[in-house]
């Protein structure tokens, strides 16, 4: 597959999105916090928009959001196996500080899955061996926007790879093919 828009590759995402099985669900995320170690992550990718925006929903206290409160500069990428198509989204991570859409986005999260944002604990603090206590009448739901400044694509084929790369002046988006 070439790609040569990018409204191509937001339509292609956002349809994967609404397959539950479709691996593009599931992002790397690439974090580097003030210590300058770099740590990667699985994420969820919730959405994305035609300005090829991405949204993912943490724990505010999760060290994701340190790093990127420190450092919002982030890398995600996204890899389909079926057709060995890989996306790297380069950009700058934003964490959402509107109390309505995450009021709004809190009120669709399934009541089993919010109660991942309300532990007692941190996400990564020792389990001790009581278990898990959950918060009543508080959350740490948080939404992050990744906002993209270049989305490099690699497609392998039989016939030869292809690499194309896709850079943002915040308006336009211009097109390179790369060497793969
Ligand atoms: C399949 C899968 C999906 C995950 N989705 C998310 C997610 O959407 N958001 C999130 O914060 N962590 C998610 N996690 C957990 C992260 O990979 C990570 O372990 C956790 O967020 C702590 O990362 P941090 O300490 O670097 O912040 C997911 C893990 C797996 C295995």
């Amino acid at each position: 597959m070439l790609f040569e828009s990018i409204s191509q590759i937001t339509d292609l995402i956002k349809s994967a999105l609404d397959d539950k099985r479709h691996s593009f669900r599931y992002g790397n995320l690439a974090t580097v916090g003030s210590d300058l170690a770099p740590r990667v992550r699985t994420v969820m990718v919730r959405s994305i928009d035609p300005k090829a925006t991405l949204s993912f929903y943490g724990d505010g206290r999760a060290l994701k959001m340190q790093h990127i409160s420190q450092n919002p500069k982030v890398s995600l990428s996204l890899y389909d196996p079926a057709e060995m198509i890989q996306f790297r989204f380069d950009g700058t991570a934003k964490i959402c500080t509107d109390p309505k859409r995450t009021q709004e986005t809190w009120a669709h999260v399934p009541p089993i899955l919010q109660r991942d944002y309300t532990t007692h604990k941190a996400p990564g603090a020792i389990l001790d061996s009581d278990g898990l206590d959950y918060l009543v009448n508080e959350n740490f739901f948080t939404i992050v926007d990744i906002i993209p400044h270049q989305i490099e694509c690699m497609v392998l084929g039989k016939n030869g790879h292809q690499k194309t790369l896709f850079v943002t002046d915040g308006f336009e988006w211009s097109k390179k093919a790369l060497v793969p």
